[in-house]
């Protein structure tokens, strides 16, 4: 997984319990402490461990935290990938452009390990079907970017998920609703 993921867990855990906090985490992880660089890739066992960890001292489940952390970590992907946003777009647009455009991207600087393959289909006017599948079954970070995106764009959205591979299926489908502002 990128290092990127690492930063933001680090970030995101210091933001919720303080500074300190987060040699405690990496102890309660059992993993080397030490610095996360953007341009390196780390164990996925390694960021499943920080996130137990973390789940653990929050006292909220994996899937919170996770859910939190997407939506925690928009506006530093927005950053990072500024260049490749269209400033028109909103948050259906860039859902739906983020596979051709800002996962694609990364793929092709090389640095980046895999980030997941994401199928967007446009099911109305003011809606997208995501279909997401990774063996690393991080649904509910997906969920926690769309509302990341859906805050930095000033709307309303509804995520429904009536397919996860949590539950055993081969995908997760993730359906956003744009509910306001009123298109
Ligand atoms: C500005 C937009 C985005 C940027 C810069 C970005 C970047 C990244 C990067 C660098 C990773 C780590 C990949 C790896 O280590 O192999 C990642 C993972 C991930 N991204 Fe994105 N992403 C963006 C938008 C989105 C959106 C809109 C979704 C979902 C709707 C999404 C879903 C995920 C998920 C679920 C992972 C976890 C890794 C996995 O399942 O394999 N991303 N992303």
């Amino acid at each position: 997984m990128n290092g990127l993921v690492f930063i933001e867990i680090e970030k995101f855990a210091q933001s919720r319990l303080g500074d300190e906090a987060w040699r405690e985490i990496v102890r309660l992880a059992g993993v080397p402490s030490r610095i996360y660089f953007r341009i390196s890739d780390y164990a996925d066992e390694e960021a499943v461990a920080l996130l137990s960890a973390l789940s653990a001292r929050l006292k909220e489940p994996v899937a919170a935290v996770l859910e939190s952390l997407g939506e925690f970590i928009v506006p530093d992907l927005i950053m990072m990938s500024r260049y490749w946003i269209n400033p028109e777009w909103k948050t259906l647009d860039l859902i739906a452009n983020t596979e051709q455009t800002v996962h694609q991207m990364l793929r092709s600087e090389g640095s980046y390990n895999s980030p997941p393959r994401l199928q967007c289909r446009k099911s109305g006017p003011h809606e997208v079907i995501v279909r997401y599948d990774s063996p690393r079954k991080m649904c509910a970070l997906a969920k926690g970017i769309v509302s990341g995106l859906a805050k930095h764009y000033e709307e309303r959205v509804a995520i429904t998920e009536p397919t996860c591979m949590l539950r055993g299926d081969p995908a997760c489908e993730l359906i956003v609703k744009v509910t306001s502002p009123a298109p």
